[in-house]
C-alpha cells in the first residue's frame, strides 16, 4: 500500500482528496494545524471511506516539528501539499503571515524530502498566478503576471522554489493550478467550512439562501462579458480531488515527462456571476436575494482554463457540471445548518 502524506488534509480540498486516495487504496497520513479546519473532519472522512487517516497536528512552517515528523515517517511515497493560507483579501493586510506560512512550509517539506529521499510532490497552485491573462482560454504557457496580492505572490514564489529545487535535486513535482473549486461531497459529510463572513461567491450564496446573510452583493455588472458580470471557471471539488490522485500516481509510477510539470485544473468553461446565481436558483428551487454593487478591488474580469494539457497528458477531465456543483453546495449548507 502506497503511503501519501496530505498536508492540510482536514481542509476543504484536502479532505476530499484524502477520501479519493483512500478509496483508491492509498494509505493516508494527514498533517494539519487546524488553523482553518476542524478535527471532526476526521470522523466524517472515516464515515465516507471506512478508514480513519493517521493524523498529526502541527505547523509545517515550524522547521523542527517538520523535521521531527519526517524522521519518524521517512517511508512516505508521495506528498500532496495543500496546507496554506488562501484568503486573497486577508493576505493584503497580513502579508508576512502569508509569506511565512505558505513559503516556509514548502521549504521545510522540500528539505525533508531531500534529506529522506522522498521524491514525489504534488503542489497546490492557483490560476491567480496568471492575473488577467491576455488570451483566453489560458494555457499553462501563458506568462506569469505581477501578483496582485501576497497570496498570489506566494503561489508564484512557491512554483519558482519548486522549479529551482527540482532542477538541483532528484525531486519530482507536479504543480496544479486550480481555477475556482466549489461544491461538496455527495454525502454532505465534508465541504467548505468558511470562517466568519465568506469572501468567496458560493459560500456567500448558500449562506444567503439559508438566511445567515441578508443579501448577496454581485461585484460589478460593467465588465466586458456577455451579461456584464465577472466570469470564472468553476470546478467541482471532487473532480479536483481526483486530479490529485492521478497526479501523485503519475509521479509514483515515473510517468512524468519532466521533473516539474504544471497543469491547469478547471472545466474549460467560464460562467458569469449571474449565470451561477441562475443555476443555483433553478436547481435548488430557491429565490436568492441579491443586488448589483460596484466592482471588488483586485478582481480580474474573466478567466477560464485551457484544460487540454491536463486532459491529454494526465488523462483527467472534469466531469461534474455547474448544476451539480450548486446542488452539492446547497446540500452541504443545509447539513451545516442542521436542516438536512
Ligand atoms: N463575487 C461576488 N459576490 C461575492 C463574492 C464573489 O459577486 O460576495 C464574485 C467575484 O467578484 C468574482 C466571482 O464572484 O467575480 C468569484 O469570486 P470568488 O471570491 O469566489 O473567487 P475569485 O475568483 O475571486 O478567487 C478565487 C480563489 C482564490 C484564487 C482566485 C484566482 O478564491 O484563492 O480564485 O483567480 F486566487
Amino acid at each position: 500500500m502506497k503511503k501519501i502524506l496530505v498536508t492540510g488534509g482536514t481542509g476543504y480540498i484536502g479532505s476530499h482528496t484524502v477520501v479519493e486516495l483512500q478509496q483508491q487504496g492509498f494509505e493516508v497520513l494527514i498533517v494539519d494545524n487546524l488553523s482553518n479546519s476542524n478535527i471532526e473532519v476526521l470522523d466524517n472522512i472515516e464515515k465516507i471511506s471506512g478508514v480513519r487517516p493517521y493524523f498529526e497536528n502541527f505547523d509545517l512552517a515550524a522547521e523542527a516539528a517538520t523535521a521531527d515528523f519526517f524522521a519518524r515517517h521517512s517511508d512516505i511515497d508521495g506528498i500532496i501539499h495543500f496546507a496554506a493560507y488562501k484568503a486573497v483579501g486577508e493576505s493584503m493586510t497580513k502579508p508576512l503571515a502569508y509569506y511565512r506560512n505558505n513559503v516556509q512550509s514548502l521549504i521545510n517539506i522540500m528539505e525533508a524530502m531531500r534529506v529522506h529521499n522522498i521524491q514525489n510532490l504534488v503542489f497546490s497552485s492557483s490560476c491567480t498566478v496568471y492575473g488577467q491573462p491576455d488570451e483566453l482560454p489560458v494555457k499553462e504557457t501563458a506568462p506569469i503576471k505581477k501578483a496582485w496580492s501576497p497570496y498570489g505572490n506566494t503561489k508564484q514564489m512557491c512554483e519558482e522554489i519548486i522549479e529551482f529545487t527540482t532542477a538541483a535535486t532528484n525531486l519530482k513535482t507536479i504543480a496544479l493550478r486550480y481555477f475556482n473549486p466549489i461544491g461538496a461531497h455527495e454525502s454532505a459529510l465534508i465541504g467548505e467550512l468558511p470562517l466568519g463572513v465568506p469572501n468567496n461567491l458560493i459560500p456567500f450564496i448558500t449562506q444567503t439562501a439559508i438566511g445567515k446573510r441578508e443579501c448577496l452583493s454581485v461585484f460589478g455588472s460593467d465588465y466586458s462579458t456577455p451579461d456584464g458580470t465577472a466570469v470564472r471557471d468553476y470546478l467541482h471539488v471532487v473532480d479536483l480531488a481526483k486530479a490529485h490522485v492521478v497526479a501523485v500516481n503519475r509521479l509514483i509510477n515515473g510517468k512524468n515527462k519532466k521533473n516539474m510539470e504544471i497543469f491547469n485544473l478547471g472545466t474549460g468553461n467560464g460562467f458569469s456571476v449571474l449565470e451561477v446565481i441562475e443555476a443555483f436558483e433553478r436547481i435548488n428551487n430557491i429565490k436568492l436575494n441579491y443586488k448589483i454593487v460596484p466592482r471588488r478591488a483586485g478582481d480580474v474580469e474573466k478567466v477560464w482554463a485551457d484544460t487540454s494539457f491536463a486532459n491529454e497528458e494526465l488523462g483527467w477531465k472534469a466531469e461534474i457540471g455547474l448544476d451539480e456543483m450548486m446542488r452539492t453546495s446547497w446540500n452541504w449548507e443545509k447539513k451545516l445548518a442542521g436542516k438536512a
